[in-house]
């Protein structure tokens, strides 16, 4: 299979200088060189990490990842070749020939003319086996060496692939982009899960504040978009949110990113609702057709069903209903819930999984919920004994709640009222200046992007969609 001399010497040495005779490789990608029409011999180096090695009579078969797809490429030795480093983990750097395979299983293979091991990998004590695919529950032990898998490096495929398309929507449809702070001294949800930012006391006065005032890592980026709403007319940022939850559920984290948006001179939800559908759909469809195999793959070994279940949110109008209907909705049901609905009590998870499930299976809309669940930025609806706000969640199958958003209260007066009432006036003039300088109606989102993934992949645990899970009693590297 390999008759040239020179290609024998350089496989047996396995990383002796190539052929003088042969130009110099071209470094490609895994995923370049999968995809190279019309392969006819090319010479050409490929980095990465050995996912199998098969040996045959004659010749040793590799499968080498290096991150850039799902699919391996296939590297072809001759069997000669020293392989005893070639092991399953090791890292290796191969040079070849870029060729046809004979094989219907791929197009292109490598066929290896140096192949050296950059990094060898015992696999005894290697965690992962070849072919065996662990359950996602026991990857959570090793957050040092699960992006070596394939639904691992699937899953952060696409995590990447939703940041690029999330940006691109919003790039597109004419935002923005702000950073706002990580580190501030406001309490924008007002639900006291903050984690204070301190340095160590040693060597300061021990009563002084580093900034002078407590400051906190940041549980929304809402009110410093609200500012810059004033300048801007639509903003948003995307960035990592901390909140001190003590909670061990599938649907939360301490450290989590979230999508931020902010629109002035809007006067309704429904143009709220827009934005949010808009963004939901259209990145859904950019990572479905940029790595369409990570999420075949996702789909396939994780949540099986989760392909026709995607297509059917995609394909549908989102849902609209008020709070009041949804308690409606609850009150009549025929399930038992362990949180007794009814009106004036917020909807726990086991509420909002049953409304989806109601609607269908589309995700729906939840809007107007009584003034005193929520925060004091909130539009007053003005409406009545009810008193409700112009506030919206969106409700979306197998997680819950996805987004939360609100028309912001524009009004002086009725904002001084609610800050007065909570005893925030002092801390928030800068806030209210917001409304004394050019006020306008506006409003905007937040969705919690890993429950985004979820939602999109059928990932039942939060802790699988972000690269190192921070959660109570857990902080693992
Ligand atoms: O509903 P929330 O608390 O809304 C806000 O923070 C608003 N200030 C956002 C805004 O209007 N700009 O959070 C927004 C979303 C939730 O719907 C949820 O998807 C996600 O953030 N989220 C979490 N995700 C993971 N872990 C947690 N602990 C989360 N808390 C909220
Ligand atoms: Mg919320």
């Amino acid at each position: 299979m390999f008759g040239a001399r020179c290609l024998l010497r350089a496989l047996r040495s396995c990383s002796s200088a190539p052929c003088p005779r042969h130009k110099p490789s071209a470094k490609l990608s895994v995923r370049d060189a999968l995809g190279a029409q019309n392969a006819s011999g090319e010479r050409v180096k490929v980095q990465g990490w050995v996912r199998s090695v098969r040996s045959q009579k004659e010749v040793l078969f590799l499968h080498v990842n290096d991150g850039s797809s799902l699919e391996s490429l296939q590297v072809v030795a001759d069997s000669n070749c020293d392989s005893r480093e070639l092991a399953f983990g090791s890292s290796v750097e191969v040079q070849g020939q870029l060729v046809k395979s004979l094989s219907k299983k791929q197009n292109v293979e490598l066929k290896a003319e140096k192949i050296e091991v950059v990094g060898s990998c015992d696999p005894k004590d290697f965690p992962f086996k070849y072919k065996e695919r662990p359950t996602l529950e026991y990857l959570r032990q090793f957050p040092h060496l699960r992006c070596r898998t394939n639904v691992l490096g699937s899953i952060l495929r696409v995590r990447s692939e939703a940041t690029a398309a999330i940006h691109s929507f919003f790039k597109d449809s004419g935002f923005v982009h702000i950073h706002t702070p990580i580190i501030t001294s406001n309490d924008c949800e007002g639900a006291g899960e903050l984690f204070q930012v301190e340095p160590p006391s040693k060597g300061k006065v021990p009563e002084e504040n580093f900034f002078d005032v407590p400051a906190f890592l940041t549980v929304s980026g809402q009110l410093h978009l609200e500012v810059m709403s004033g300048a801007f007319t639509q903003v948003f940022t995307f960035g990592p949110t901390f909140r001190a939850e003590n909670s061990q559920s599938r649907r939360h984290l301490a450290e989590f990113y979230m999508v931020e948006a902010e629109i002035s001179f809007i006067e309704s939800l429904q143009d709220l609702m827009q934005v949010m559908e808009g963004l939901f759909k259209s990145a859904a469809a950019a990572v479905l057709s940029s790595c369409p195999e990570d999420v075949a793959l996702c789909h396939r070994v994780l949540a099986p069903g989760q392909k026709d279940r995607l297509e059917h949110m995609l394909k549908n109008n989102f849902l609209i209903i008020s709070y009041t209907e949804a308690v409606e909705i609850l009150q009549q049901a025929s399930q038992n819930f362990t949180f007794t609905p009814e009106w004036g009590a917020d909807l726990h998870t086991e509420h909002e999984k049953y409304l989806v499930k109601h609607c269908g299976n589309i995700p729906v809309f939840v809007v107007n919920y009584p003034l005193a669940l929520k925060p004091f930025y909130m539009r007053d609806n003005e409406d009545g004994p009810q008193h409700t706000v112009a506030a919206v969640d969106l409700l979306v199958p197998g997680v819950g709640e996805l987004f939360g958003g609100s028309l912001r209260e524009e009004r002086y007066h009725f904002l001084e009222q609610r800050l007065a009432r909570s005893g925030l006036t002092e801390a928030y003039q800068w806030y209210l200046d917001l409304r004394r300088f050019g006020s306008v109606p506006h409003g905007g989102f937040g969705m919690g992007f890993e429950r985004y993934l979820q939602c999109i992949l059928g990932i039942d645990n939060i802790k699988d969609v972000i690269p190192f899970p921070r959660f109570t009693h857990s902080c693992l590297l």
